[in-house]
């Protein structure tokens, strides 16, 4: 899939192996709680259910966000864009791709949890119809989850 936005050629793609230290150095900077190296290849080599994409421009990395598909069911798993290329709208269109992946899949809806204290992300979610369905105490430990979905038939 590819779009244009502000003149600039913009590429959504399937994570490879070879975006790996670009995604995982994102992450570091974006998570408290960062997922690894190899929790990424283990998602990317063996992991029938997994769905991640990345948003390049040429070559370099922007951003990424990924789920695992049950059938009808989809729950997003990570989402994040690097520091500098925030609040351009790379969040949004990584979701919308996701959302889109995940319809054409068959599924009806889609979760996820967010840290109750994370605003910029909820307001994502909320923007692109996700609605809070619950909260999951002590999900990460140090912090509550909001637990949210999306039935994709009502977007
Ligand atoms: C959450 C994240 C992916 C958003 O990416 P982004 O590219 O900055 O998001 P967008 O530019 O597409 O913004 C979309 C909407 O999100 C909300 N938003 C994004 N950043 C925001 C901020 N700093 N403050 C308030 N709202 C914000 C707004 O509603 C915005 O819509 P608007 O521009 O019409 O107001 C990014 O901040 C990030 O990578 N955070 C760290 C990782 C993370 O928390 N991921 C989610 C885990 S569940």
């Amino acid at each position: 899939m590819m779009v244009l936005l502000q003149q600039k050629e913009l590429n959504l793609k399937p994570m490879g192996l070879g975006d790996l230290f670009e995604v995982v150095a994102i992450e570091r900077q974006s998570y408290i709680k960062p997922w690894s190296f190899f929790l990424f290849l283990n998602e990317l080599k063996d992991n029938e259910y997994a769905d991640y994409l990345v948003l390049k421009n040429e070559n370099k990395v922007l951003g990424y966000g990924g789920m695992w598909n049950f059938y009808q069911y989809c729950h997003i798993t990570n989402l994040a864009v690097a520091p500098v290329f925030r609040q351009k709208g790379y969040g949004c269109m990584l979701l919308g791709a996701l959302l889109n992946r995940a319809g054409v899949r068959g599924a009806r809806r889609v979760s996820l949890e967010v840290r109750a204290t994370n605003g910029s992300a909820l307001r994502l979610y909320e923007k692109m119809g996700f609605r809070e369905a619950g909260i999951k105490k002590g999900y990460y430990g140090d912090e509550d989850a909001v637990f949210m979905n999306i039935a994709l038939e009502d977007k």
